[in-house]
């Protein structure tokens, strides 16, 4: 009936039909887990730094305190036992804190952002010089490769303390059931404004000849610290080192305003996680601190809300007269990283650096070196729209061959590269305060060619 021509051209638009159908049912496939971790251990691999003969700078500060940990349902059971919480409020120092909570469960360690950052760097091979003022009993908790600057020797010094509640997803408080693992964090920071550090820092910075300069733990100050010359001596480094500013819960909104105004113009990159990428787009879009955040925004929204800081914050680049443009975010989240580099700068590697974020993030807050695909589980589906403007409607989907998705477009008039990687979250976490600066720190570490 039909010629043999006819009879081929049949059969191969058969065989269209039916790859596209497949191509599409193949695409909604959810990314496996497996696939997704090979990949990133290759890229991990492939990408080591600071082994070679010279070996990558980083300055850090400021800060350094005590974190003390603390099971948050042991804890409130214990005060229903033997009274209410606010007596906290009397403790003055760690002994009498531990005689108070009398807890099984509690554990020390150094804590605040500086630190956990300081020491990510040097395991990673970099060269660390950190600026605090803390005890020598807190000193011990540094490795000694690591040099600090700041009254250290001075027995004075009182460490500050956090103390971190700790929960775990599907702990149960009385009648309420934790939706997810995390963790309240109460502080009675003394050390972190006093500026004396901050001068020292500013003065060793021109010997040290950081590659790059890390600028975080300013969230605990009551009085903001970069005003007056410690500032601009800190923030007037050469050109070529790359100053890099991480996020942190400001819930002040002077605070918040400040870092807009004096630091937020004066850096290439920022680092943050969820709640503060919804703060600081709120507080430069509006002028105000945002209150309800979503604990696990969707990517559309989250590069939505990135764009809009890249381009509010060029603009102040501009208005401040800033030798420096916004070039690098960071932004973490429980369910995956994204890092968005404008494609004209000195970042280097961002896919391995999302790769490398979204290892660290797992190893972390499962505290194991080694990632199990038992322990895993992915909250990203297999694709993800770009943006939530409804006459856009590019998605990216995860391929099994490339599960990280990277590709370029324009943000205002600059191209930029934008990388999400899908994070193998931790089933079972064991840790959490801290792993946004083991995160962040992570990701700036392949960013930066030396
Ligand atoms: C806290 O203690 C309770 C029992 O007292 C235990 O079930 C829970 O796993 C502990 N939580 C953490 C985060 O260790
Ligand atoms: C920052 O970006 C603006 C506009 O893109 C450009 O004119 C300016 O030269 C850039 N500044 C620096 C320091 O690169
Ligand atoms: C997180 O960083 C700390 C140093 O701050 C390091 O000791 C720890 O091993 C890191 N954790 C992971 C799992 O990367
Ligand atoms: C989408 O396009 C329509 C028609 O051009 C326009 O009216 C609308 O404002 C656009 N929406 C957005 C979010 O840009």
């Amino acid at each position: 009936m039909f010629s043999d021509t006819a009879r081929k051209w049949m059969v191969s638009i058969n065989i269209l039909v039916c790859s596209i159908y497949l191509g599409q049912r193949y695409l909604d496939v959810r990314l496996s887990p497996e696939a997704l971790l090979q990949h990133m251990l290759v890229l991990e691999k492939d990408n080591i730094v600071g082994v070679g003969s010279q070996q990558p700078k980083v300055a850090l500060g400021y800060g350094g305190c005590h974190d003390l940990f603390v099971n948050a349902t042991a804890l409130l059971d214990y005060s229903e036992l033997y009274g209410k919480p606010e007596h906290f409020n009397e403790i003055t120092n760690k002994e009498e804190l531990l005689r108070t909570l009398g807890l099984p469960d509690t554990r020390w360690a150094i804590g605040g952002n500086a630190p956990l950052m300081a020491k990510r760097f040097n395991t990673e091979g970099w060269d660390v010089l950190f600026a605090a003022k803390m005890s020598k009993k807190l000193k011990e908790l540094i490795p000694s490769q690591i040099k600090i600057v700041g009254d250290v020797a001075n027995e004075e010094v009182k460490d500050d303390v956090h103390m971190i509640l700790e929960y775990k997803a599907d702990e149960e408080f009385g009648e309420y059931k934790a939706p997810r693992a995390n963790r309240f964090i109460m502080h009675n920071d003394k050390n972190n404004p006093l500026l004396s550090s901050l001068e020292k820092f500013g003065e060793t910075l021109p010997e040290f000849q950081p590659n790059l300069l890390v600028i975080s733990g300013l969230q605990m100050m009551d009085n903001f610290p970069f005003q007056g010359d410690g500032t601009e001596q800190i923030l007037n480094q050469p050109k070529n080192i790359l100053v890099h500013f991480e996020m942190a819960s400001y819930v002040d909104i002077e605070l918040l305003l400040h870092l807009t105004t004096k630091i937020l113009p004066y850096v290439d990159s920022v680092g943050m996680n969820e709640q503060e990428l919804s703060n600081l787009h709120s507080v430069l879009e509006y002028g105000e601190v945002s209150v309800v955040t979503d604990s696990n925004p969707r990517v559309a929204m989250a590069l939505d809300l990135m764009r809009l800081i890249f381009t509010k914050t060029r603009h102040l680049n501009q208005e401040h007269g800033s030798d420096r443009n916004l070039t690098r975010i960071h932004v973490h989240t429980l369910a995956y990283q994204a890092i968005l580099t404008a494609k004209d700068s000195n970042w280097k590697r961002t896919r391995a650096a999302t790769a490398k974020a979204s290892l660290t993030a797992h190893r972390y807050v499962c505290d194991n070196p080694n990632i199990e695909l038992e322990r895993c589980k992915l909250l990203l589906d297999g694709s993800f729209a770009v943006t939530r403007d409804e006459n856009d409607s590019r998605r990216v989907y995860f391929d099994s061959a490339e599960p990280i998705a990277c590709w370029d477009e324009v943000v205002d008039d600059e191209d930029v590269e934008i990388c999400v990687a899908p994070v193998l979250v931790c089933k079972e976490a064991r840790l959490t305060a801290g792993a946004g600066d083991n995160i962040s720190a992570a990701g700036l570490v392949l960013q930066v060619e030396i």
